[in-house]
C-alpha cells in the first residue's frame, strides 16, 4: 500500500502513474488490441491499397520488425511510429483510435492526398514527431492545436495550405528542434519561440505570407529559411525600414504634396489675374468661371450633404449671431464657388438670398472637445470690432467644422498687394496702406484686450488674412485659433509658430502676434511677399529672418518702398517711421520686442503726410526728422539673435 501523506505526494504519485501509462505498461498489451486499433485506424482511410497486408491473420510486428506495411516497432512489438508516407491515401486520421496505441512517438502522412483542418493532434500527448508535409490540409490553426505537447522535437507542415498565425502553443514548445512551415499560407509575425536560441536542426518558413522583423535569436539562420515572404525583413534578409523612416517618409511624401497645391494655386491666381486683360473681360471671365465652379461645388456638397446627413444628431448650423438665420440645407443648395484652400482646409462661398457667405472647412480643429469647442465659438461670435470679420455660424462635425463668415467683397490684402498688374494699373496707394495698417492694428489691439488670457491672440497674422471690404477697410480673419486647433498642425503652418522665439525656445510669447505685425509693416511697405510663408517647419525663420535682414539693407539704399505704392509725396518721412515700427516688432529677442500697447499707440499716431518741419528736416539730411532720430544703434537689431 501506498500511503498517500500530502498533496505533494499525491502530485507526485499521478505524475509516476501517467508516466507509467505512457509506457504501456498499466495498459493490457496484448497484440490483439493494436491489430484492432490499427485496423480501425484503417478503416477511416480511402485509397489504401498500400494497407493491403494489414489484416488480423498476422501481428502487425514481430519484434522490432514490421509484418503489416508503413509501421515502426519497439523491441516489444509495439507500435511507436506510423510511416504512411507515399501511399496516395485519402480520408480521415482519426486521432480517437490511435490513443490505443500506447507507444506511439511519431506519425509520418507525409505525400498523400489529406484534405481538411490539422487533425487534433494534441490528443497525443506524447508525440515527439508530427509529419504532415504535401498534403492538402487547409485552414487556421487553433491557438491550443499543440497545447500539452511538451515531448514534440520535430514538426513538418509544409507544402499544405495552412493559414493564419503560427498558433501560441507551438511557438511555446520548449523541445522543438525542426520546424517545416514553408509553402503554406502562414501570415502575421514569427512569434519568438520558447525553444533556446541556436537549437534549430530544421527551420523552415519559406514561401508563406509572413510579415514584420526576423526575431533576433533567428537571425543566424540561412536567408533561404525566410525567403518568399514579402512582408519579412530584418537579417538574415534585407534591413527593415525604421518606423521613424517610414513617418519621415510620409510627412516628406505629405509636405511636398502641400508644396504642390500651394504652387498650383499660386499658379492658377497668378494666370486669372494675368489673363484679366480688361475689366470687362474679367468680368465676362469671372462669370464663366463662377458658373463652372458651381457646377464642381455642387457634386462635391451633394457628397458632403450626404455626410452631414449621416452626422450624428446637434449636427446643424449653430448661429453665434442672432440676426442670421438660414439652414444648413440652404447653404449647401446655395450656388458656391471655390475661394481656394488654405493650411487648414477649403472655403467656399455660397450665395444665399440673404447675402454670399463664406464657409471654411477645418479638418484640424480636434485639441479640445465639443463642448470647450462651442464654448470658444459663443466667445469669438461675441466679438465685435470694425476690423474683425465676424463669425456667423459654425458646425460641428468630430472630423471636421465649418465656420461661416460673411463674404468680403474685395479680397484679401495678399492679393492686392502682390498679384500682378498691368502696368499703368496702380496698386494701393499709401494713404490706402496707411488705413489698412491702421485698422490691422486696432483689430489686433481688440483681440489683446478680449483674450487676455491667450498668449497669441491672433495666431496667424498675414496679409491673406486681412481681408478688405469695398471701401478698403481691412477686416482680420482666421483669429483666435490657437486654442482649439490641433497643436502639430498649428505649429506647422501658422505664423506665430514662425517667430524668432518659438524657433529658439518651442514657445510662442505675448509679442509673437506682435512680430507678425511687423512682418505685416514689411510686407506693406516693399510690396515684397514673404515667401517662406509658403514653407512649413523651422527653417521657414530663417528664410523670414533673412528677408526681413535684405529688407533692413536696403532701406539704407533707400530702394526698399514698394514701386507700385503711388501718393507718397510729402509722406516718405511717415513710411521710415512705419519701417521703424517694424523693425521694432522683428526686434528677434523678446524682451527687445515693442509691446502691442506701444504699437498700436505708434501706428494711430501715423500721418499720410509729414508735418512741414519734419518733412523740411528729412528731405535736407535724408533723416527721419522724428523726435528720435535714426542711428545705427537702431539697424543693430539681430534678426538671428
Ligand atoms: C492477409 O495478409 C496476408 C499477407 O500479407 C495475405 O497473404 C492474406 O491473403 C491476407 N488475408 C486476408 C483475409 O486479407
Ligand atoms: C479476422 O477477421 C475476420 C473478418 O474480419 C474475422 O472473421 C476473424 O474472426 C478475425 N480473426 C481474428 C483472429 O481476429
Ligand atoms: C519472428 O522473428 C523471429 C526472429 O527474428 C523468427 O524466428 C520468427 O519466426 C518470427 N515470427 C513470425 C511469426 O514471423
Ligand atoms: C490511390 O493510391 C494510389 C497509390 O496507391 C495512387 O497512385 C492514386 O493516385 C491514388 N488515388 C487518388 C485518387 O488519390
Ligand atoms: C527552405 O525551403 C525552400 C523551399 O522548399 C528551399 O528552397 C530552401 O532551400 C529551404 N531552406 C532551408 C534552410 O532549409
Amino acid at each position: 500500500m501506498v500511503r498517500i501523506n500530502n498533496s505533494y505526494d499525491l502530485n507526485h504519485w499521478l505524475l509516476v502513474l501517467f508516466f507509467l501509462a505512457q509506457l504501456c505498461i498499466f495498459v493490457s498489451s496484448s497484440d490483439a488490441s493494436e491489430i484492432q486499433t490499427l485496423l480501425k485506424f484503417k478503416s477511416f482511410l480511402s485509397n489504401d491499397t498500400a494497407l493491403d497486408n494489414w489484416n488480423n491473420s498476422t501481428n502487425p510486428c514481430n519484434g522490432t520488425t514490421n509484418i503489416w506495411s508503413g509501421l515502426y516497432c519497439e523491441k516489444n512489438g509495439k507500435v511507436y511510429g506510423l510511416k504512411l508516407q507515399n501511399m496516395g491515401l485519402m480520408g480521415i486520421i482519426d486521432i480517437d483510435t490511435l490513443l490505443g496505441l500506447c507507444a506511439l512517438r511519431s506519425i509520418s502522412i507525409m505525400n498523400n492526398n489529406f484534405e481538411g483542418p490539422l487533425p487534433s493532434l494534441n490528443k497525443l500527448g506524447a508525440l515527439i514527431g508530427v509529419y504532415l508535409s504535401n498534403n492538402q490540409f487547409t485552414g487556421e490553426m487553433q491557438d491550443n492545436a499543440f497545447e500539452g505537447m511538451s515531448s514534440l522535437k520535430k514538426i513538418y507542415l509544409d507544402g499544405n495550405e495552412f493559414s493564419g498565425k503560427i498558433p501560441k502553443s507551438l511557438a511555446a514548445l520548449s523541445k522543438l528542434s525542426e520546424l517545416g512551415l514553408q509553402g503554406n499560407q502562414f501570415s502575421g509575425k514569427i512569434p519568438n519561440f520558447a525553444q533556446s536560441p541556436n537549437g534549430w536542426k530544421y527551420f523552415n518558413i519559406s514561401n508563406n505570407r509572413f510579415e514584420g522583423r526576423i526575431p533576433a535569436s533567428l537571425s543566424n539562420l540561412e536567408a533561404s529559411a525566410f525567403t518568399g515572404n514579402l512582408g519579412l525583413c530584418g537579417k538574415p534578409l534585407a534591413p527593415c525600414k525604421s518606423s521613424k523612416k517610414k513617418i519621415l517618409l510620409i510627412i516628406a511624401i505629405v509636405v511636398v504634396s502641400i508644396a504642390a497645391i500651394l504652387c498650383t494655386m499660386v499658379a492658377i491666381l497668378f494666370i486669372r489675374r494675368h489673363s484679366a486683360k480688361s475689366k470687362q473681360e474679367a468680368r465676362a471671365q469671372k462669370k464663366l468661371k463662377a458658373q463652372h465652379h458651381t457646377a464642381a461645388m455642387e457634386v462635391q456638397l451633394t457628397a458632403d450633404e450626404d455626410n452631414y446627413k449621416k452626422a450624428e444628431k446637434g449636427g446643424e448650423l449653430y448661429f453665434v449671431r442672432k440676426d442670421r438665420g438660414f439652414e444648413l440645407e440652404e447653404l449647401l443648395r446655395a450656388p458656391a464657388e471655390v475661394l481656394g484652400s488654405g493650411s487648414f482646409g477649403s472655403s467656399y462661398k455660397a450665395g444665399l438670398l440673404s447675402g454670399s457667405m463664406v464657409v471654411k472647412r477645418f479638418r484640424q480643429i480636434n485639441q479640445v472637445g465639443k463642448e470647450d469647442f462651442y464654448d470658444h465659438m459663443r466667445r469669438l461670435g461675441r466679438l465685435s470690432h470694425p476690423n474683425l470679420l465676424p463669425l456667423v455660424a459654425f458646425y460641428y462635425r468630430k472630423e471636421e467644422k465649418l465656420l461661416v463668415h460673411d463674404f468680403v467683397a474685395n479680397g484679401s490684402l495678399a492679393s492686392h498687394l502682390h498679384v500682378k498688374r498691368e502696368p499703368g494699373q496702380p496698386g494701393l496707394d499709401w494713404p490706402t496702406r496707411l488705413m489698412i495698417i491702421k485698422g490691422v492694428s486696432r483689430g489686433l489691439g481688440y483681440l489683446y484686450k478680449e483674450f487676455p488670457g491667450l498668449t497669441v491672440p491672433h495666431g496667424h497674422l498675414k496679409s491673406s488674412n486681412v481681408l478688405l471690404d469695398h471701401n478698403f477697410n481691412p477686416l482680420l480673419a482666421e483669429y483666435a485659433l490657437t486654442p482649439v486647433i490641433n497643436r502639430d498642425h498649428a505649429q506647422k503652418f501658422m505664423v506665430a509658430y514662425k517667430s524668432p522665439e518659438f524657433s529658439h525656445t518651442e514657445q510662442t510669447s505675448k509679442k509673437t502676434d506682435v512680430w507678425s505685425l511687423g512682418i505685416l509693416i514689411f510686407e506693406m511697405l516693399t510690396g515684397k511677399f514673404p515667401a517662406n510663408y509658403l514653407q512649413q517647419g523651422k527653417r521657414a525663420n530663417a528664410d523670414l529672418a533673412a528677408w526681413v535682414n535684405s529688407v533692413v539693407r536696403e532701406e539704407w539704399t533707400g530702394e526698399v518702398f514698394d514701386k507700385n505704392m503711388k501718393g507718397t509725396k510729402n509722406g516718405e518721412g511717415e513710411m521710415l517711421k512705419l519701417l521703424k515700427i517694424g523693425m521694432c516688432c522683428c526686434e528677434s529677442s523678446v524682451e527687445g520686442r515693442w509691446d502691442w500697447r506701444e504699437v498700436v499707440d505708434k501706428i494711430e499716431e501715423l500721418k499720410e503726410r509729414d508735418s512741414e518741419e519734419e518733412y523740411s528736416s528729412y528731405a535736407s539730411d535724408g533723416d527721419m526728422g522724428s523726435s528720435r532720430a535714426m542711428t545705427d544703434d537702431d539697424f543693430s537689431f539681430s534678426v538671428n539673435a
